[in-house]
């Protein structure tokens, strides 16, 4: 593996989960693969799960890792072309990036979308152009567009919870819109969906209100609705998430609170898990009861973002 970008990246999508599977049983059975390698984290953003679970992964691999937090400690990266550098941006990505690859043998970044600029947020602007002048394998730990180590769990969670499942009685995961008070990313949802939809193992579903499509190059196979009752019937894993509007570009719905899921909601879904990547908006995506039930698979899947990312690298390792 040369970079960890996007589901176009992994050849084999079985392959990758069984390999998270071994080491969730056998965490430092490649403990010494990492050694004298040294990793980078740069957040542009916040950061819980992703920082803390990819950290754990490289040194199960017995990497050195650093984290930076490029948005607040970090200069002011300047990323155009031919920029006349007279303002606010004090250093160019051109002079920064190179540097960045003579200190680090993989490089992850996280930089969430402006979700004011679409065309500048789907060509990545930022993240691809730390891949062009870094020089190094990189990582995304989530992107304008992508979440790919968080699908990378969201699969090894619905493996584990996959029984008694066959080629023709696919599970159906449905992944639904819901509520949130302020513009969020699409990453996620557009993530999960290319996944799922590379994934033979699935049937994927995705409800949302109407104007709040995905961008359909991510969701190609699956079942489009705006009925979130029709979708959710005999779900067997229902992923909630919110995003803000691809078509209307980062508009938030307001006053959409029937989308927010409860156990009425899965009335005709008995068997359903509910997955959500974290952090929740609780009450307002979901609410407490099932968060805090026995449908819930929210702390097993955050769990697996360290195999997730233990994989990802271990896979980038072999080929350096
Ligand atoms: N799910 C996820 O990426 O969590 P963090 O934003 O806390 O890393």
């Amino acid at each position: 593996m040369k970079q960890f970008i996007s589901v176009n990246d992994v050849i084999d999508i079985n392959e990758l989960v069984s390999q998270a599977l071994q080491y969730k049983a056998n965490p430092f059975q490649d403990k010494h693969l990492g050694n004298g390698r040294r990793i980078g984290l740069m957040f542009f953003n916040p950061s819980l799960r992703t920082r803390l679970s990819t950290q754990i992964a490289a040194q199960n691999l017995g990497m050195d890792a650093i984290v930076f937090n490029a948005g607040g400690d970090g200069w002011a990266l300047e990323f155009g072309d031919g920029a006349v550098m007279n303002g606010t941006t004090v250093e160019h990505i051109k002079d920064a990036a190179p540097i960045l690859g003579t200190y680090f043998d993989i490089l992850c970044v996280r930089t969430f979308p402006s979700l004011i600029n679409r065309e500048d947020d789907y060509n990545e602007k930022v993240l691809s152009q730390f891949i062009q002048h870094v020089g190094i394998p990189v990582v995304s730990l989530e992107s304008a567009t992508l979440h790919p180590l968080q699908s990378l769990a969201d699969a090894i969670t619905i493996q584990e919870n996959c029984t008694n499942f066959t080629d023709s009685r696919k599970p159906k995961v449905v992944l639904t819109w819901a509520p949130h008070i302020k513009p969020i990313p699409q990453c996620v949802g557009n993530s999960f969906a290319e996944w799922m939809s590379a994934w033979d193992k699935v049937d994927l579903t995705v409800a949302s209100p109407e104007g709040f499509e995905l961008k359909d190059t991510y969701t190609k196979g699956a079942t489009i609705t705006n009925n979130q009752t029709e979708a959710l019937a005999d779900a067997d894993f229902v992923y909630v998430k919110n995003w803000s509007s691809y078509k209307d570009y980062g508009k938030v719905l307001a006053n959409a609170d029937e989308w927010m899921l409860t156990e009425q909601s899965l009335k005709h879904a008995p068997n359903a898990k509910i997955m959500h990547c974290l952090p929740v908006r609780r009450n307002v995506e979901l609410n407490d009861e099932l968060l805090d039930g026995n449908r819930s698979l929210v702390t097993q899947q955050a769990a697996n973002r360290v195999w997730s990312a233990q994989t990802v690298l271990s896979n980038i390792l072999k080929g350096l």
